[in-house]
């Protein structure tokens, strides 16, 4: 059924094309429901571009070397996070930090895998450096918007308001004049963090290297179940052995995967064969 009383006018065959190219673009499965979001969302790419109806709209996603593909893909992700979400898994970092480091000298590898604004990785730096904890901490997502945010490393002062005050003193600069309100991230967490784009859905990953754990929280929730199941593979196959992979609170993709154990809520661990 067509949104008739809407400025532009959705068709159920537009809405089917956008299905299926943001599942084409990031392997992201929109549910039938999501009709409305997709509306709100894409009206206003539509009007920005100047367009005269979806269709047209998606044509320009679809042309070759096309600029607004990044745009209708950023514009589709959901992108909710904050500092020390799902704060469990923080507490289990700082102590498999801590162990690690009396036996293994190299700085701790770290992918936050779709990281959003950047409250997660910035969460990991803050807990590694209070464990003094050398670390390269590598953050991508697939949306390119958000990676600018997350890079900028700059937010409202009420975005860490559940934190322990003690923390944000430690880990942010204030800002003064025109920047009031604002908190910078400060310089020494700047250096263990980089940022880049990345789709997971990618047949190949830019990001080289093995890890000694990775984030895959709340991503993979739009996936289809062998999408998620591929992950596990290739995150098994990038993660050191005895490493971690942390999940989001709803998921369970590499709980039946050879390769993993569990060690603590929506935690496992590469096993070492
Ligand atoms: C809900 S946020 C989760 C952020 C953070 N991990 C957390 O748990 O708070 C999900 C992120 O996954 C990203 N994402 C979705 N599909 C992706 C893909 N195919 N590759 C990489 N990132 C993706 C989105 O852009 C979004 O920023």
């Amino acid at each position: 059924m067509a949104l008739m009383e809407q400025a532009f006018v959705l068709t159920d065959r537009d809405f089917s094309r956008v299905r299926r190219l943001i599942y084409d673009y990031a392997g992201i499965k929109l549910s039938e429901q999501k009709r409305n979001m997709v509306y709100n969302r894409l009206v206003r790419r539509l009007r920005s571009q100047g367009g005269v109806d979806f269709s047209q709209y998606l044509d320009l996603v679809q042309a070759e070397r096309s600029d607004e593909r990044e745009a209708f893909v950023n514009a589709l992700t959901t992108n909710l996070t904050s500092f020390f979400r799902e704060a469990h898994h923080f507490d289990l970092l700082a102590s498999w930090a801590g162990e690690r480091a009396k036996s293994v000298s190299a700085p701790l590898r770290v992918w936050s895998s779709g990281c959003s604004t950047g409250e997660e990785p910035w969460s990991i730096a803050m807990v590694l450096r209070e464990a003094g904890c050398r670390a390269e901490i590598l953050a991508t997502d697939i949306d390119s918007e958000v990676l600018r945010t997350a890079h900028a490393g700059i937010y409202p002062a009420e975005r860490t308001e559940s934190m322990p005050q003690a923390r944000v003193r430690r880990h942010f600069l204030r800002g003064v004049g025109a920047n009031e309100g604002l908190l910078s991230v400060h310089p020494e967490l700047r250096t263990m963090v980089r940022f880049g784009q990345l789709n997971l859905q990618a047949p190949s990953w830019s990001a080289a290297g093995r890890f000694d754990a990775i984030f895959c929280r709340n991503v993979v929730i739009y996936f289809e179940r062998e999408a998620q199941l591929r992950l596990a593979d290739r995150f098994a196959a990038v993660l050191a052995p005895g490493g971690l992979l942390l999940v989001g609170h709803s998921e369970s993709f590499p709980a039946s995967h050879a390769a993993f154990r569990s060690c603590g809520r929506t935690a496992y661990e590469r096993r070492l064969t």
